[in-house]
């Protein structure tokens, strides 16, 4: 029987999995994606097989698990992450707790595999590697690893802390690969997709598709069905290409959009959203409405970042029915437009209820949910990342200002203000560590405040190891390595935040209660603008691709601390940390530290995974 040229996907709860099918249609090949309880008899049409990443641990009792028929299929089947020692496991294989691996490693691909046919002169490490270097940078999220194969499984690659990182079958086209070939950040995961997709599975190059503006504006008048659309805009790309595509797909009178000023802005936020709208002729089609107060009130007693997402998220909804109510507009007509993209859903849980929560975006509050329940949200983006919603901006026309602005999450600047109700002191790390870093010409302390991050598929929720250094150069290389092996080795940080300005030592460091006053965010918004503006005055603001800044309760002496998080990435799903000139680096932190109340300013020097960009 001839296959039908696609690749199905099973979905195993890891964040990535839907970035695997995203990859696929980059490589014009179309894929399906089937829970984890699909049949092998349903997938013996495939083409071909992936298993995705996961959060779980494939030896736990209840861990999700496929069809044991699956690897008996004749099909090439690829294992990513969870799905590689899944497949290993199923296969006769042992994993365990290994040492944890998260963001950049170093991949080394094995040259012994002389029954894989070699491909030209590149790894040699068979098919799956073709036309890649024996020696590349991959990312990794994980803390269990294959410890034990099969005869018949040999080992095609590996890193200084995964001694599987990838396997083939000796005689079936099954491959299993420990780090994320999905994923933007790893060098060659591309042409190893396009490997495994057309050499091994045999798939020929599918149509490429047209542009996409028409048929989102036939979906957007599907779904909208003699409705109208209320729009949630923010003034960044995500929601405005989402309203301009409303706007061109239904006839103007059936699109209006709400901006809630809420008071967690940026500086000069709500005047550029102006402008803009001016630009694309939409002014009259917005309306503005002040919300500040009820937002910054509502959030006076929120610790917790998750509650502080719940909350901003239910907010957004109430005022949205409040100002339905105010215009005189008909509810049961009008539909909740919002500019929700992919990594919003999977962040806050996804949809198939496997995906582990790692920050519930605003966008997928419970009060949301319960509205696309009953039908009554339209969201055009919800299938799209950051990077293909600013190629559809420039499809749109829209200008290069608009589609290259840095992102800015919907609850602002409030999951940027960190709080917390308990004081504490810095703790002196172990001698062994302390060695380690002096070494490198750093000193450390661990820090009792937390942050989130992503690791193995999952939330953490852990401290912050900061360091200070003598030198005034940053030696990126030299951090970025040490930032992965503090954070690799110590299961109680997930984040790492070198010291920049103020001469303190950082045993002096203490945290402080604070929650979200008025002061605080107005202090934050002012070091927020003096590093926008440095930047864009340093012509630098096109070379990262985010840059949050977070106001810390860190004290030294009597006022807190600015974190710098410039980020590079290409969809949000992965980050690297930014390796800005240190001299411009210097300007910001000196003029942030002439706010009165800042004590130091810190660079945060830690990659998605392990941390995630924001730091609640
Ligand atoms: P993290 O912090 O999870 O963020 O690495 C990935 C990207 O998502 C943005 N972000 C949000 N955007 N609503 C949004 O519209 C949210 O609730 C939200 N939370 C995070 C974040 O700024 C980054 O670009």
């Amino acid at each position: 029987m001839t296959n039908n040229g696609r690749i199905a996907i099973i979905d195993l709860g890891g964040q990535y999995c839907h970035l695997i099918a995203r990859r696929l249609r980059d490589l014009a090949t179309d894929s399906t994606i089937f829970p984890p309880s699909v049949r092998s008899e349903v997938l013996s049409h495939y083409a071909g097989l992936i298993l995705s990443g996961g959060p779980q641990s494939v030896y736990d009792p209840d861990a999700v698990s496929i069809d044991e028929r699956i690897p008996a299929l004749d099909m090439p089947i690829l294992g990513i992450c969870y799905g590689h020692q899944l497949l290993a496991k199923l296969l006769g294989g042992e994993v365990g707790r290994r040492d944890g691996e998260y963001g950049l490693a170093q991949l080394r691909t094995s040259t012994l595999n002389s029954f894989l046919p070699p491909h030209g002169e590149t790894s040699g490490a068979g098919p799956l590697f073709h036309g890649t270097p024996p020696a590349q940078r991959v990312w990794m999220s994980h803390s269990d690893a294959v410890c034990e194969l099969p005869r018949e499984l040999i080992t095609l690659a590996g890193t200084d802390r995964c001694s599987c990182a990838a396997f083939a079958h000796c005689s079936k086209p099954l491959f299993g690969l420990q780090f994320h070939p999905e994923v933007a950040h790893t060098e060659f995961g591309e042409k190893i997709l396009e490997n495994f997709v057309r050499s091994i599975c045999g798939i020929g190059e599918a149509e490429p598709a047209a542009g996409r503006v028409p048929a989102l504006c036939e979906r957007i008048r599907r779904a909208a069905a003699g409705k109208s659309v209320f729009f949630l805009v923010s003034g960044g790309v995500d929601s405005t290409v989402a309203f301009v595509l409303c706007a061109i797909a239904l006839p103007k009178e059936r699109v209006l959009g709400l901006y809630v000023d809420t008071g967690l802005m940026r500086q000069g936020e709500t005047d550029e959203l102006r402008a803009n709208l001016g630009r694309l002729g939409l002014t009259d089609r917005v309306r503005i409405w002040d919300a500040s107060e009820v937002f910054l009130k509502a959030l006076e007693t929120q610790i917790d970042p998750e509650d502080k997402r719940r909350v901003i998220g239910r907010l957004f909804v109430e005022i949205q029915s409040q100002a339905l109510h105010q215009f005189g507009i008909d509810p049961d007509h009008w539909l909740l437009g919002q500019g929700t993209i992919y990594p919003d859903t999977i962040e806050s849980g996804g949809d198939s209820g496997r995906a582990a929560v790692i920050k519930t975006h605003h966008n997928r509050c419970d009060e949301i949910r319960e509205l696309i329940r009953q039908g009554k949200v339209i969201e055009p983006l919800t299938e799209l990342y950051k990077d293909e919603v600013r190629e559809l901006g420039r499809e749109l026309g829209l200008s290069a200002h608009l589609t290259n602005r840095w992102p800015f999450p919907g609850p602002g600047l409030a999951i940027r203000c960190l709080c917390t109700l308990t004081p504490g002191g810095a703790s002196a790390v172990s001698p062994e560590i302390a060695a380690t870093i002096a070494h490198d010409g750093f000193d450390g302390v661990v820090l009792p405040l937390r942050s989130v991050g992503v690791q193995g598929d999952a939330r953490t929720y852990r401290r912050v190891f900061a360091l200070a250094q003598k030198d005034r150069e940053l030696d990126y290389q030299k951090l970025g390595k040490l930032s992965s092996a503090l954070c690799n080795d110590n299961i109680a940080v997930n984040r790492v935040a070198l010291l920049i300005g103020g001469n303190r030592p950082l045993t002096d460091a203490r945290i402080v209660p604070a929650t979200i006053t008025p002061e605080r965010v107005e202090l934050l918004r002012q070091a927020d603008f003096i590093a926008r503006s440095e930047i864009e005055r340093a012509n630098l603001a096109d070379t990262v691709w985010q840059f949050p800044v977070v106001l810390a309760p860190i004290t030294f002496q009597d006022g807190e601390s600015i974190v710098l998080r410039p980020v590079n990435s290409v969809d949000g799903m992965t980050a690297s940390f930014a390796c800005l000139p240190s001299d411009l680096l210097l300007t910001i932190s000196n003029n942030i530290l002439a706010l009165p109340g800042v004590d130091a300013v810190f660079l945060d020097v830690t990659n998605k995974p392990p941390a995630t960009i924001e730091w609640e």
